[in-house]
């Protein structure tokens, strides 16, 4: 066979390989996972057995970043950036804030061409962009054309990091968190879920890892790691929790979580505090 052949019958019936986007959508399922390869169908699967519960943690994680950000909008925040947004479903983020702020806008980022795809045919119209960015080279995203077509820095934004963080290193996280305490607007916020170890047993945890790695390296991090990436924010009551009993205290009595329940995930609401120098 030519090489042309080789390349071509490689192309035609290797099964695509799985992403972070499409294992995230089989896990959340309800319909999300229509859009996941079977390749990642069979991950999630496989991690769901490794750790039992890591499925209700992805759907409790999305449903807290759809309060979370219904709160901020309620409390004045009309422009919100989703780094690693993933494969669209609805309720969007946009749809979620503005039932409280109707002029709301949302730029969505991620770095992976399918999810850009989906997002360019699902996340359309006045106030929205969809832009392929690594935020890794976070000062490119934040002078993205695209972005600034629709984010206004010098007013307050709520920076959305759902189940992204763990796919980045300390440095990086750090160095991405710092450069948005650069930036932002006085009022400003981030909204994060982060997979954790807290709550897993050794076996559970490595387990989980070997079936992740899979799909790429995963940085799991404890309630105190979260806490620290998150020093230089002001944390919303109640801190980093579980975020099935993340609610708005106005709205909702917190939920007390099950103890016995496995945890997966936290969740976290913060406030911008002023960098050094910077004035409050
Ligand atoms: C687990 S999904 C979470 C999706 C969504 N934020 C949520 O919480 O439901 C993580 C997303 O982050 C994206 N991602 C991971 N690392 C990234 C990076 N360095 N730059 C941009 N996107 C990234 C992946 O492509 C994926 O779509």
């Amino acid at each position: 066979m030519s090489s042309y052949g080789e390349y071509n019958s490689r192309s035609l019936f290797s099964p695509p390989a799985a992403t972070q986007a499409g294992v995230y959508s089989a896990l959340l399922g309800r319909g999300a996972e229509k859009d996941a390869y079977q390749t990642e169908l069979i991950v999630a699967e496989e991690l769901e057995n490794a750790v039992p519960g890591v499925k209700e943690a992805a759907g409790e994680g999305r449903k807290f970043i759809g309060r979370a950000a219904s709160t901020l909008g309620k409390q004045g925040l009309s422009q919100f950036i989703d780094l690693g947004s993933g494969l669209p479903r609805p309720p969007y983020l946009h749809e979620i804030v503005r039932r409280d702020q109707r002029e709301a806008a949302v730029a969505y980022v991620d770095y992976d061409p399918r999810v850009c795809r989906h997002g360019w045919a699902h996340l359309k119209g006045e106030g929205l962009a969809m832009i392929h960015e690594d935020i890794r080279q976070i000062d490119k995203v934040l002078a993205n054309a695209d972005l600034l077509g629709v984010i206004d820095f010098d007013k307050p934004v709520a920076v959305v990091l759902g189940a992204i963080c763990h796919f980045l290193t300390d440095e990086e996280a750090t160095r991405i968190l710092e450069t948005l305490r650069q930036i932002l607007a006085p009022g400003s916020a981030a909204i994060v879920t982060h997979a954790t170890t807290d709550g897993a047993t050794d076996q559970e945890i490595a387990a989980g890892r070997a079936v992740y790695t899979q799909v790429s390296e995963i940085h799991l991090r404890t309630r105190r790691q979260i806490q620290d990436l998150l020093s230089g924010w002001d944390l919303m009551e109640p801190g980093v929790v579980n975020p099935a009993t993340w609610f708005p205290h106005d709205r909702w009595a917190p939920l007390e979580a099950d103890p016995e329940a496995p945890l997966h995930m936290y969740g976290a609401v913060a406030w911008l505090l002023p960098s050094e120098g910077q004035a409050a």
